[in-house]
């Protein structure tokens, strides 16, 4: 599908951003692991966290779909079911990467995971590794692909230095931790989303952090609490209020969305940047500390001049969906903006380096890749023109952005890849303008 965004007088108005794509799997998978049921109030109902519903349904889980939210009655920690035929994660890299940890705890049974195209194109291995050191088997296409079976052991226990910080990584070795002999310790290299460890807290899981090491104790049963509202999503808030920055006379309040410093990094970057923006971002908890909820708060934000910024690698991990709209922001600018140590994006639903290079650069963007990152000359404005999303769900929303913002207009192919984490994007842009 195709669609023309015309350039726009000015972003206006209030709203509340779609439910948390990361905390949305978590709570789904983590409800699946329990014994007693969990309700889930404002569960996203995006197609990736749909695939998630869909696996655990296979897994044994029961889904019900009520008014006032998602009933789950789960399996419990240690009694997932084969299912018949492969678990599809469509195009949810979360799914993939962290169900498998539950899954390997699994003694005696085998789970084969498949998903789309962009699923297929994106590693494994990364969770292979540290599944196979617990006991696990994994077996993947050409050693690091999906399709892959997961087969379940008696898990051992191990002390685990991650190459890079991620999430998906952390999240997938803690599951599997819950069933294995011994404690397991992680480390990042740096600090990643923390949703996982939270919800871990909350179900009484023992779990302590020094730092950036992580370790977890295994359990007998996780006892989530009744109920879990998810709260709304910083990084789908990022693109409407990175409208509100670019597109003049704009005044934007998002309402109650989470601030969780785990995923503020964009906010404080844009606000180096110049940003106008009022909210009250969650502090780093003093260390040894687990917060147990998801903070919120309502962002305040009006429409400014930017300069340009270097974002450095330690700030990759806690902006790492919205470096592409940091990129956005720069075109903006006058001057020389860098991105570094990002080389993750290219491990994306798309080679996100070269998929932002070449939207911006077809809008008239000075912006050009390097191995790891990304320079942006920005010069105040953007002309606009065509840009493919290629089923990226972020790539559409950022040409979305862009045209908003842009002289002439932009013209978005494949615009339907934005129900992935934000189905109404396109409404609640309609809402604003
Ligand atoms: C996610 C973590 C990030 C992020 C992804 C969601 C999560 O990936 O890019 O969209 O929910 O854990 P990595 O942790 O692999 O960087």
């Amino acid at each position: 599908m195709k669609c023309f965004i015309e350039p726009a007088e000015r972003i206006k108005g209030r709203l509340t951003a779609p439910a948390d794509k990361s905390v949305s799997h978590r709570a789904a998978i983590f409800a699946a692991m329990a014994d007693e049921p969990v309700l889930i109030t404002n569960y996203l109902q995006a197609d990736d966290t749909l695939s998630t519903l869909a696996a655990i349904e296979q897994l044994g889980a029961l889904v019900e779909r009520r008014s006032e939210g998602l009933m789950i009655r789960g399996v419990g920690l240690r009694n997932a079911q084969p299912p018949a035929r492969p678990i599809d994660v469509g195009n949810a890299g979360t799914l993939i990467r962290i169900l498998p940890g539950w899954l390997a705890g699994q003694d005696g049974s085998s789970f084969e995971l498949d998903g789309d195209e962009s699923i297929r194109r994106r590693p494994i291995d990364r969770i292979a590794e540290p599944l196979r050191l617990m006991g696990a088997g994994v077996e993947a296409s050409e050693g690091r692909f999906a399709p892959f079976t997961v087969a379940g052991a008696r898990l051992q226990g191990i002390d685990y230095a991650m190459p890079v910080a991620s999430a998906q990584v952390k999240s997938c070795v803690a599951l599997a931790a819950l069933c294995a002999e011994g404690s397991t310790t992680i480390t990042e290299p740096g600090a990643s989303r923390d949703h996982s460890e939270r919800l871990l807290a909350q179900a009484g899981v023992k779990i302590s952090r020094q730092g950036n090491q992580l370790t977890i104790w295994p359990t007998d049963e996780l006892t989530l609490p009744e109920r879990i509202a998810i709260p709304s999503d910083p990084s789908s808030a990022a693109f409407l209020i990175t409208a509100a920055v670019l597109v003049p006379s704009s005044r934007l309040l998002i309402e109650d969305c989470s601030v969780n410093w785990t995923r503020s990094g964009f906010i404080e970057i844009a606000r180096r940047m110049g940003a106008v923006i009022i909210t009250d971002l969650e502090q780093q908890p003093e260390d040894g500390v687990i917060p147990q909820h998801e903070p919120l708060s309502d962002i305040d934000v009006t429409a400014g001049p930017l300069k340009p910024t270097t974002v450095s690698p330690h700030e990759v991990p806690l902006a790492v969906d919205e470096l592409p709209l940091v990129a956005l922001l720069a075109c903006f600018a006058e001057g020389e903006t860098r991105i570094e140590g990002a080389g993750e994006l290219r491990l994306k639903e798309s080679d996100r380096i070269a998929a932002v290079v070449a939207a911006l650069s077809a809008l008239g963007a000075q912006v050009e890749a390097t191995e790891d990152g990304v320079i942006v000359n920005g010069h105040g404005s953007l002309r606009g023109g065509q840009v493919d999303a290629a089923g990226d769900h972020r790539i559409a929303m950022l040409a979305v952005v862009a045209g908003l913002a842009s002289q002439e207009g932009v013209e978005v192919v494949g615009v339907e890849a934005a129900s992935i984490s934000y189905p109404t994007f396109l409404e609640d842009i309609a809402a604003l303008r």
